[in-house]
């Protein structure tokens, strides 16, 4: 690889590394899938994937995209290549890149949703806000036409940062706009716990009811673990070929993991202490929970349009540095390969997740009523990407790394020495990968 393509200095990954894993999938998802799951019984369950799981994970696939310093399809490759493996081992690239698409088909139209938001917080003079609140998301997703509006603008955005090179355009942009965000969260969530419910909450997030873990419960947290720390799908993998060769992978691993984690707690710290305050909300509304619930607290803060904007914002924002690093992945291979140039590959891939992207959009209005096996076409391409394709992705990163690199390699790249070399490559060889096959197991029974 070009060397210039490498980033320099240690920060700049630490913060795309976050800029991808923070995102919908902590502001928006967590606190919903949490409010659906029972609470406390899904936290813990997904607090013991992102360790046991995200960890080792996160690592092994930075290890690859690093190894191969290409696009995943040909870190892959090259890996293959050097140590004389089998072609099947290709799967995991192409897999990744598919997922990408299918992910991003959604994920640009909750984003849609959340720009919108920027223009409709609720009125100063609105009596019953909370009833308010439910009534204008419900008005929002009843227009297909305004949904498809917001959902191509988002995608437009994404394709025209990923079109320009991710690093000059949207690299600068996160260095400032991030710790904004952070701040806002941080600020909106003592917030709200002082003025809602915050022991309901932390009893709620943190008191497990273990009667409550059931088989859709747990996969469900696993699928949330791999979607908000962006693994199992190649985009780390694409980042991790521009870390510097010095730059301490586990370490760095762990910041970037904190930090989600962190988000997201903190998200739910500020979603649920407002629901419980208002018995308008419910916390099993599904994905209109962040929509429905958070006005309400703009409405009765201080200066709380201008609020309600900014943070809208920054959600869109955090959801773009997310977004680029869906398509990127495939986008990058195209370019590679030569097939197309970057911008028209990218647009390619675009009008592909757009289009699958309608079905999302219908799910809320024209095909409500369209179920199999009572799931809608949001819900079945969720479900097929989170709790299938993403973990299906890490068990192939883990077995790849663990059974098929060398450890004095991977001693040597990690910078691994005696007993955590050792933790680390149990990690990989036997406990990533048996919770994931005894948790599809699980499900499946
Ligand atoms: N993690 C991001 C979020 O929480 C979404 C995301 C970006 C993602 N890249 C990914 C999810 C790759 C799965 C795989 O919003």
């Amino acid at each position: 690889m070009d060397q210039s393509k490498i980033w320099k200095g240690n920060w700049t990954f630490v913060l795309a590394a976050a800029g991808a894993a923070v995102g919908l999938g902590n502001i928006w998802k967590f606190p919903y899938l949490a409010g659906e799951s029972g609470g406390g019984a899904f936290v813990i369950v997904y607090l013991l994937c992102i360790l046991l799981l995200g960890l080792p994970i996160m690592i092994a696939e930075i290890y690859i995209g690093r190894y191969g310093r290409k696009s995943p399809i040909n870190s892959v490759k090259r890996i293959i290549n050097d140590f004389n493996l089998n072609k099947l081992w290709l799967i995991l690239g192409w897999l990744g890149a598919l997922a990408g698409l299918l992910i991003l088909s959604y994920y640009s139209v909750i984003a849609g949703i959340a720009a919108s938001y920027i223009f409709s917080s609720i009125p100063a003079s609105e009596l019953n806000p909370a009833e308010y609140s439910v009534e204008h998301y419900s008005n929002f997703k009843s227009s297909p036409l305004t949904m498809i509006f917001w959902h191509s603008l988002f995608i437009g955005v994404t394709c025209y940062v990923v079109g320009k090179g991710v690093v000059d355009g949207i690299g600068r942009a996160i260095n400032i706009l991030m710790p904004i965000l952070f701040f806002l969260v941080i600020v909106l969530c003592i917030y709200s716990s002082v003025t809602g419910e915050f022991i309901k909450t932390f009893t709620f997030l943190f008191n497990p009811d273990f009667s409550k873990i059931t088989p859709e419960v747990v996969i469900t947290a696993m699928g949330q673990a791999f979607f908000t720390l962006s693994i199992g799908m190649g985009s780390i993998m694409a980042y991790g070929a521009y870390m510097p060769q010095e730059q301490m992978i586990g370490k760095t691993v762990l910041i970037v993991i904190f930090l989600d984690t962190l988000v997201a707690l903190l998200a739910g710290f500020t979603i649920f202490p407002i629901v419980f305050s208002n018995p308008e909300l419910s916390v099993f509304v599904g994905k209109g929970l962040l929509f429905e619930s958070l006005p309400v607290a703009f409405h009765s803060m201080p200066l709380g349009a201008i609020f309600h904007s900014i943070f809208f914002i920054l959600v869109s924002i955090a959801a773009l540095s997310s977004s680029v690093s869906l398509i990127e992945p495939f986008t990058a291979w195209i370019e590679e390969e030569k097939i197309f140039s970057r911008l028209k590959g990218v647009i390619i891939l675009g009008l592909i997740a757009w289009f699958i992207g309608l079905g999302t959009v219908f799910s809320d209005n024209i095909w409500a009523n369209y179920e199999i096996s009572g799931l809608n076409f949001f819900e079945w391409t969720t479900v097929l990407t989170d709790q299938f394709m993403l973990p299906l992705g890490g068990l192939l990163i883990c077995l790849l790394v663990g059974f098929f690199i060398p450890r004095v390699e991977l001693e040597k790249d990690l910078n691994l020495t005696g007993n955590i070399s050792k933790v680390f490559s149990v990690c990989l060889k036997i406990v990533a990968p048996l919770s994931v096959l005894l948790i599809f197991g699980y499900a499946l029974s």
